[in-house]
């Protein structure tokens, strides 16, 4: 047994978002987003899953709200259905979207919730994929101009922003892996689609500061650690590319204003080149006042020619793994956020998303998620050393407050501290929820 003490100033929350547990698609003039379109396709969701219902967090938001404020948690991240604000993307706003968002966050504001507003989070509007997506410049305008939309909006009243989560999802696991919508792929797709997120991000961060908006913006990548099996040269490079697929080509454009070399030649002897307009590395090269990350798992890994993009395997290590067959790796986590603040120096950071997929169930009114508590535990610990070494962290979001639609795994992964009854939409505590409740009231918990 040891105590984790966690810093006094340090900041709790939980995050979610739109498509994951809004539900009322069709309701209040939304537009289709291309996670419609790709959750009715058959064959891409477990069971045919959709995010039509949810859990109905749309009209369920007080009741959320409320698990939220009994928690203790001071902020929440959730994020903004794009064709709920702009229908088709682009021109007319849909004023009945912007009213739900006022009505969620003035009841969060009213409990003495902060919240934390995230632009994009995959629910593209159809009408822009119908012209490219992302692989056509008119969609960077056309989210800088939905953004400014919130920015004006929700001046006041919303004081963090994050532009886009996860880019290498949106990019790469989207069009290269194929998994997520619109499920394209093609390397050299994805590699554009990487570039114009970035300058997105860029041209967002810098119209908010044009406009003077009163507040902190970011965004939030995804992490792993790959830890290298042996002092190999050829096992540390191996490991490197893995690791710099999604944190230095993410971060290097942003913090310094280029890609990565050693992946730029990479991909070149793939037969994949950026193209990059002019002044297009300024853009994406703006100071942010925080950095999210979100980070759930890692491995030791080493060289093996011809696995995977990067020549790069991950060992079979028996690690316990989580219900998603994700290793439980908290070391990974220390290691990203030293990797990150020695790399990338010293803009506050926020763990935009920690958490574990656990498929409990409900017996007695009660949810006994020891595995939950126990990933949390060993990674709240780890983020601790994290900040012991000078790792300037401000704030932790649990991912996530309820069980959710879990894209490509619909409704059969579990990764919330409330349970969700899909069938009745009832919600129930789980033992993690009140373990969570605790460290957030006390600021330490034993391991
Ligand atoms: C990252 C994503 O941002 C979130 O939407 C997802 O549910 C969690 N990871 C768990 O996979």
């Amino acid at each position: 047994m040891a105590i984790i003490q966690l810093p006094k100033d340090l900041k709790f929350g939980v995050a979610t978002a739109a498509y994951q547990i809004e539900g009322a698609a069709n309701e209040d003039g939304r537009g289709e987003s291309i996670w419609d379109t790709f959750a009715k396709t058959p064959g891409k969701v477990v069971n045919g899953d959709n995010g039509d219902i949810a859990c109905d967090s749309y009209h369920r938001y007080k009741e959320d709200v409320q698990l939220i404020k009994e928690l203790g948690s001071d902020m929440y991240r959730f994020s903004v259905s794009w064709p709920r604000i702009l229908p088709n993307g682009t021109g007319e706003v849909n004023q009945k979207g912007l009213d739900y968002y006022h009505r969620l966050v003035d009841e969060l504001l009213e409990q003495g919730i902060e919240p934390v507003c995230t632009l994009y989070h995959w629910d593209l509007p159809q009408a822009l994929q119908d012209k490219g997506g992302w692989d056509n410049r008119e969609t960077i305008d056309a989210f800088t101009n939905y953004a400014e939309i919130m920015f004006k909006e929700f001046e006041g009243k919303i004081n963090k922003w994050i532009t886009i989560n996860e880019p290498w999802c949106v990019s790469f696991l989207s069009n290269y892996v194929g998994a997520h919508a619109p499920g394209n792929q093609d390397l050299q797709l994805a590699a554009n689609i990487s570039h114009h997120l970035l300058v997105a991000h860029g041209q967002t961060v810098k119209r908010f500061r044009d406009l003077g908006i009163d507040g902190e913006i970011g965004y939030a990548p995804n992490t792993t650690w790959k830890e290298p099996f042996s002092n190999q040269q050829k096992d540390i490079d191996a490991c490197q590319r893995e690791v710099g697929y999604l944190i230095d080509w993410f971060f290097e454009p942003v913090f310094h204003g280029q890609y990565p070399s050693y992946l730029v030649d990479w991909y070149k002897q793939k037969g994949v080149t950026l193209k990059i307009e002019d002044g297009d590395m300024e853009v994406i090269q703006q100071r942010i006042d925080f950095v999210g990350i979100n980070y759930y798992n890692g491995n030791v890994a080493r060289y093996k020619k011809g696995s995977g993009l990067f020549d790069c395997e991950d060992m079979d290590m028996d690690y316990k793994r989580t219900d998603i067959n994700w290793p439980i790796y908290p070391e990974g986590f220390y290691k990203v956020l030293t990797y990150i603040h020695k790399k990338y120096g010293d803009t506050p950071i926020y763990i935009t998303e920690n958490g574990a997929c656990f498929n409990d169930e409900v017996k007695d009114n009660q949810v006994n998620d020891t595995g939950r508590i126990n990933y949390l535990k060993t990674h709240l610990a780890a983020l601790q050393q994290s900040i012991d070494s000078g790792v300037p962290v401000k704030g932790y979001f649990c991912w996530s407050l309820l069980d959710n639609f879990e894209w490509a795994e619909g409704y059969t992964m579990r990764f919330g501290l409330v349970h969700m009854n899909y069938r009745t939409l009832e919600r129930t505590k789980k033992e993690s929820y009140y373990w969570y409740q605790q460290v957030i009231r006390n600021g330490w918990y034993d391991l």
